[in-house]
Parts: C-alpha cells; sequence; structure tokens
C-alpha cells in the first residue's frame, strides 16, 4: 500500500522509529522501495552526490523535477518527497506554488520539502492550502551555506535553541508533516521532537529524532574523503565498483571476458 502522510504521522503516534533515505533515479528506489524504507527523499543534495557541484546551490527546478520523475518511477509503495531547489520558493509564495506544483504534477512526488522558518512559515501554509503536503527541513539548511559561513552544526546557544524549538512548533502550525532536523546537538533535537505531533528525522541530530535519514552516496560507502561524523556507511560500495571495474579492464585486456557463453 502506498505510504501517505497520514502514516507518517501514525509511526509517531504509535512511537514507530522509520528511516528515509535518498536516491537520484529509478533503479535504486526500487531498491529501497522494495526494502520497505517508507519514504524515499529526492534531495537537493542531488547537487553535490550526482552533479558533481561544490554545493547545492546550483540545482534547478528542471534537476529536481527530472531525478524526481525518475525515483517516483522506481518506488511502487515509498512516499517520494522532492526537494525544492535554492530560489524556487525564497522569492516569493506564488513561485513556491507553482514549483511544488511541477513537482507533484511532471516528478510524481507525494509531498516536498523546504529549507528553513521564519518567513518560509507562510509558503508552508500556502502550499498545505493548495493540497500540496510539506517536510520542513531545520538546523543545517545547506541553501543558507553562504549566510551560515559552511556547513556548520546549528542550535549551539540557548538562543539558536530555542529558535530552532519555535521554528518546529511555526512549521507543524502551517501544516508541515515532518521536519528534518539536520546537525543539531542531540539535547536540542530531543526537545524539539518531544514538543511536535508530526515525526522529527534527524541527520546529525541524534538518538531523539523519531526517524533517521542518510544520504545514498554516503549510506553505500560510496562517497570519497572524510565523512561527517554522523555518517554510517552500510556498504562498501565504492571498494567494490573499483575492484568490479578493474577485473572487468583485466578480462577484456587478457581476453577472458567475451567467453563462449557470453557470444552469439
Ligand atoms: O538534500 C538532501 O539530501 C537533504 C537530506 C540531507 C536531508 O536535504
Amino acid at each position: 500500500m502506498p505510504v501517505t502522510i497520514m502514516d507518517v504521522r501514525a509511526f509517531k503516534q504509535r512511537g514507530e522509529r522509520f528511516a528515509m533515505l535518498t536516491a537520484y533515479d529509478a533503479p535504486s528506489a526500487r531498491l529501497l522501495d522494495e526494502a520497505g524504507i517508507p519514504i524515499i527523499l529526492v534531495g537537493d543534495t542531488l547537487g553535490m552526490v550526482v552533479l558533481g557541484h561544490p554545493t547545492t546551490l546550483p540545482v534547478t527546478m528542471d534537476d529536481m523535477v527530472h531525478h524526481t520523475a525518475a525515483v517516483a518511477r522506481g518506488a511502487k509503495n515509498a512516499l517520494v518527497v522532492g526537494d525544492m531547489p535554492f530560489m524556487s520558493y525564497q522569492a516569493s509564495a506564488e513561485d513556491a506554488v507553482r514549483n511544488a506544483g511541477r513537482l507533484l504534477k511532471e516528478g510524481g512526488a507525494g509531498a516536498v520539502k523546504l529549507e528553513g522558518a521564519g518567513r518560509n512559515v507562510e509558503v508552508v501554509a500556502r502550499l498545505t492550502e493548495a493540497g500540496i503536503p510539506v517536510m520542513g527541513h531545520l538546523g543545517l539548511t545547506p541553501q543558507s551555506v553562504k549566510q551560515l559561513s559552511g556547513h556548520r552544526v546549528q542550535g549551539k546557544t540557548e538562543e539558536a535553541a530555542a529558535q530552532l524549538r519555535s521554528g518546529a512548533k511555526e512549521l507543524e502550525a502551517a501544516g508541515a508533516f515532518a521536519v528534518v532536523l539536520e546537525a543539531v546537538p542531540s539535547a536540542v533535537a530531543q526537545e524539539v521532537t518531544s514538543g511536535l505531533a508530526i515525526p522529527t528525522i534527524g541527520i546529525g541530530a541524534g538518538p531523539h529524532c523519531d526517524a533517521q535519514v542518510l544520504v545514498w552516496h554516503d549510506f553505500l560507502g560510496i562517497t570519497e574523503g572524510r565523512l561527517p561524523r554522523f555518517v554510517k556507511s552500510y556498504a562498501s560500495l565504492g571498494d567494490e565498483i573499483r575492484a568490479a571495474a578493474g577485473a572487468f579492464a583485466r578480462e577484456v585486456a587478457d581476453g577472458t571476458y567475451p567467453a563462449p557463453e557470453h557470444t552469439y
């Protein structure tokens, strides 16, 4: 049965922790769906992990629609959430409604995600009124990387923690069905989580969130270089892909591949 936002709210009511993962293409989405992952996020991390940009800022609506549609074709039951890219909702609520509408109409998403509270709370209310389910995102909001002077842990002072708590409450009141908490101290995430009826989905936010999310390439051990402390890789596909490519190249060079059984 396809997962709905009502199911997501019910997970929290029943105290059931759940997992969300990102995906950017149809076969990956199919595998996550078959594994029973209830929410697949087509994150704007697309820009960094798939398209090779240094930040998420260059990602366009067309990029997001293209990849969200691929994921939606691969996922039968999971709720597909399409991320609203930088400048698709910041300038006006009208932009936000039109762009979020594209993610549902052309991308086949079941919901959208956007970053921040403050002025965006009204945007969340407008989208919800328009029938578009919204997931919030607080703490480290990577689209504000320039304003934040880098990818840093947020909510470390009492003032910043209070802002996070009130921002989360405002997003909930505006109709958000869940909130991602990224890179915030565990104790702050715990306070935010216990103050909300909707689930929090943590990434670098400790064990007290209602759910956890990881990015596909981190989760599968494909990302190169130093990983943030919160990442746990559940496979070493980077090593496996390098080994497989090396084996293929060697067998082509020594004539072992293709063998008679691969030949017409
Ligand atoms: O864009 C993304 O993949 C995200 C997750 C890190 C939550 O926002």
